[in-house]
């Protein structure tokens, strides 16, 4: 790869918060060579000039490198856990109209599906509205239209929920009386600000997005997440994304597969969080607050280590883990690395002695899900990249095992 494409990454990292390692092998090279192309320049030294010096091609770049990868109600659950939070919480009304964000919303179609559901739950247009932010100019303009081909229609439901409407060329329409409910933004993520008081969201759907950030810039965005997000409203993730990573202190849901948690409400007793914090009273209606057992869990700040944590406890021990590990005394290890992580969520060697103390376990899959929470930690950890890649393989899974250990030669190159 030559300086230039380098380079290029380098600024996708500064400005979008991009990891070109979390891309397919040569995705930001491909970008480059289609821009240069484009532009008919004479090769990627020239186009990073051109990118540096000329504002418009960083759109375009933008457009070239962002994965797309949606669809309408996407993962269900966290829709039908979206219903939920709506029915159980306070009452909307036109001043304080129930919020969700959609962040990023790539070409719209997690955006329709949320305000589909509001609709359902009997929410107009004033006591309901639905953000829709993407850095992606070409798909925010697809998201506007509101038409989609079949690959937007995996769920078998999506089409009368959305009350969609056949066009000619196949594809579909979402129902006019949806549109009222949805705003689209093309804005950054790491620096959106909504333009109003915050907490402003009663929920704040942030999926996909974090698996290809660099640490700094998914420091950045579940910040601003959480301070975008109420107390007591809703915060959704994509599948592969943990939240005892990034929001460690949040309550998450019993729903299978709806990979949302709760925001603690301030104050609230250890133990016991409010499933939706009820705000005054308007124009008669009535806040309906209710209260699930949560068992105990100390509120802390996203995306970091958690307030409460001590890095400290979880280093001391991390030490008598290892010495553990080194007798052979396995059940111990795995019990102290659970301790030291409860202490420090954010140790990669905590996670990486219990992925590799649950390997030797066998028990695979769990080994699996902390190496992965290992690399959202620590992109270039090569041992987590060589021991995932090992697991990939068993799994015969051939070509992502190649690209792990693609990644742990470019890892160790750079550490070198
Ligand atoms: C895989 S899609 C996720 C869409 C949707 N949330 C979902 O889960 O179905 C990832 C989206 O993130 C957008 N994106 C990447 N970096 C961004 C940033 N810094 N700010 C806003 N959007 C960003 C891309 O344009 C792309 O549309």
């Amino acid at each position: 790869m030559t300086r230039s494409v380098d380079a290029v990454e380098s600024v996708l990292a500064a400005r979008l918060g991009l990891d070109a390692e979390s891309l397919s092998p040569g995705a930001v090279e491909r970008a480059v060579a289609r821009r240069t192309q484009a532009l008919d320049l004479d090769g990627p030294c020239r186009y990073l000039a051109r990118l540096l010096e000329d504002g418009t091609e960083w759109p375009a770049l933008v457009d070239e490198v962002v994965v797309p990868e949606t669809w309408l109600f996407r993962d269900g659950g966290p829709f039908e856990e979206l219903a939920a939070h709506v029915r159980s919480g306070r009452a909307p009304s036109a001043d304080e109209p129930y919020r969700v964000l959609s962040m990023p919303c790539a070409s719209g179609e997690e955006a329709w599906s949320a305000a589909a559901v509001l609709a359902e739950a009997g929410l107009s247009p004033r006591e309901a509205l639905v953000d829709a932010v993407d850095v992606s100019r070409r798909l925010v303009e697809t998201a506007r239209r509101g038409v989609y081909g079949a690959p937007s229609f995996r769920s078998p439901e999506a089409e009368v929920r959305l009350g969609a409407r056949r066009l000619e060329d196949g594809r579909r329409e979402v129902d006019a009386s949806l549109r009222p409910y949805v705003r689209f933004h093309v804005e950054n993520a790491l620096e959106f600000e909504a333009g109003l008081p915050l907490p402003c969201y009663d929920a704040v759907f942030c999926r996909n997005l974090l698996i290809y950030l660099t640490p700094e810039a998914r420091r950045r965005l579940t910040l601003r997440a959480d301070r975008l997000l109420r107390p007591g409203g809703l915060m959704v993730l994509g599948h592969a994304e943990a939240f005892t990573t990034f929001f460690p202190g949040y309550v998450p849901s019993r729903r299978p597969r709806a990979f949302a948690a709760q925001k603690p409400a301030d104050g609230v007793e250890r133990g016991r969080v409010p499933a939706v914090v009820p705000r005054e009273s308007r124009g008669g209606s009535t806040p309906r607050a209710s209260t699930r057992s949560v068992g105990p869990r100390t509120p802390a700040a996203p995306g970091t280590v958690p307030l409460s944590s001590s890095p400290e406890a979880g280093a001391a021990l991390l030490v008598e883990a290892r010495r553990l590990a080194n007798a052979g005394e396995r059940a111990s290890v795995e019990r102290l690395c659970v301790r030291a992580l409860a202490a420090d969520p954010a140790s990669v060697d905590a996670r990486l002695l219990l992925a590799e103390t649950t390997l030797a376990a066998g028990d695979s899959p769990r080994a699996e899900a902390e190496l992965e929470r290992v690399l959202y930690l620590a992109p270039r950890n090569e041992t987590a990249l060589l021991l995932l890649a090992r697991l990939r393989d068993r799994a015969g899974d051939r070509e992502a095992a190649a690209r792990l250990r693609g990644r742990a030669r470019r890892a160790a190159r750079a550490a070198s």
